[in-house]
């Protein structure tokens, strides 16, 4: 199935595949096994190397010269975009929420290592609308400027980034094969839902192919970041047709978003998520972050808490974001 991307552009940034961990017997005798995304490897690894891959791919083919991106203050995407920049010998912009702190750490500190300029807004953590129009200004600028930009989206979730994850949806299926499992439910860290977008096109091109595949449920951790952008089943529609699937398309019923976990806002932590943060370290090493994937993760453990998986295999996506870990409050108390 790998053949429905080849007549497509990558960058080759990523690595994979990522292995899939078997983790512990969880709630209701749910065998539990994480992907590791968190190590595609790119700039300290993320979710977004794989959509990083295809995006720049594509500002390769066009003749870009520049990466332009947007973000939260301590943003995994502007990171990674910020290693594929130093990777591809490419200028990076970074527009971002917040003031210019005293100190840079964690996801910026890296940022700034990779090369890349970063652009404070002064905005509010989660005003993705404002960020929008100041990553199309600067856009603007740059092209005035000669710089020939390639301009990203926050998350970079369009159906080129999208991409990133329909391949990931086929390559987990040959995991499965290979560990004798048919899990029966992917879950896994959403904001800006390219992710979740790639994922449904990945599973509905493989149902296309004749093959048996899990559910995919979404843990929403931000409130309306994808403002401007389609929905997530026009997103997934758009990503099929860049497969050449065009007579392949989402039934909106297999959109599932569960947003209970997200607490009072984007990146304000909670006591599941936190709780989840140390689990997941203590339980397998794995190191998750309080924005992102500790939250996604506590949505994880809840639903088997719930008693929605009982006796089955499932699999969480461990989409990255140790590096806010590193930043201020990174850590749990
Ligand atoms: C660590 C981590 N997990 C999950 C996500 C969500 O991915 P998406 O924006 O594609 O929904 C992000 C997005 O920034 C992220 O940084």
């Amino acid at each position: 199935m790998e053949a429905m991307f080849e007549h497509l552009q990558r960058a080759r940034l990523a690595t994979t595949p990522t292995p899939l961990e078997q983790g512990p017997v969880i709630a209701g005798g749910a065998r539990l096994w994480v992907k590791r995304d968190d190590l595609t490897g790119l700039g300290g690894g993320g979710n977004k190397a794989r959509k990083l891959d295809f995006l720049c791919g594509d500002a390769l083919a066009v003749g870009a010269r520049a990466l332009v991106t947007v973000g939260a203050a301590q943003s995994n995407h502007c990171r990674m975009t910020a290693a594929a920049g130093a990777r591809l010998g490419m200028e990076v912009h970074l527009v971002l929420s917040g003031d210019e702190p005293d100190v840079a750490t964690g996801n910026q500190l890296l940022s700034v290592l990779f090369g890349a300029q970063l652009h404070f807004t002064g905005a509010a953590q989660s005003h993705w609308g404002e960020l929008e129009i100041a990553r199309e200004l600067l856009t603007g600028e740059l092209s005035g400027a000669g710089l020939a930009p390639y301009s990203i989206p926050i998350g970079g979730s369009t159906a080129v980034g999208a991409l990133g994850y329909a391949a990931a949806f086929i390559e987990m299926l040959d995991q499965f094969d290979a560990s004798g499992i048919e899990p029966s439910t992917v879950v896994f860290t959403s904001s800006s839902g390219g992710t979740h977008a790639g994922l449904l096109a990945g599973r509905a091109a493989a149902v296309a192919a004749g093959r048996t595949v899990p559910a995919i449920v979404a843990i929403g951790v931000a409130k309306g970041v994808n403002i401007g952008l389609p929905n997530i089943a026009d997103l997934a529609n758009q990503t099929l047709d860049l497969m050449a699937l065009t007579d392949v398309r989402i039934d909106p019923v297999d959109v599932e978003v569960d947003t209970r976990w997200i607490g009072d806002d984007y990146a304000v932590p909670t006591t599941a998520g936190d709780n989840a943060v140390c689990w997941a370290a203590a339980n397998g090493g794995w190191l998750c972050d309080r924005t992102y994937s500790g939250k996604g993760l506590s949505g994880a453990l809840g639903l088997a808490e719930e008693g929605r998986f009982a006796d089955e295999d499932i699999v969480f996506i461990h989409t990255g974001g140790w590096p806010a870990l590193f930043s201020a409050d990174g850590v749990p108390a």
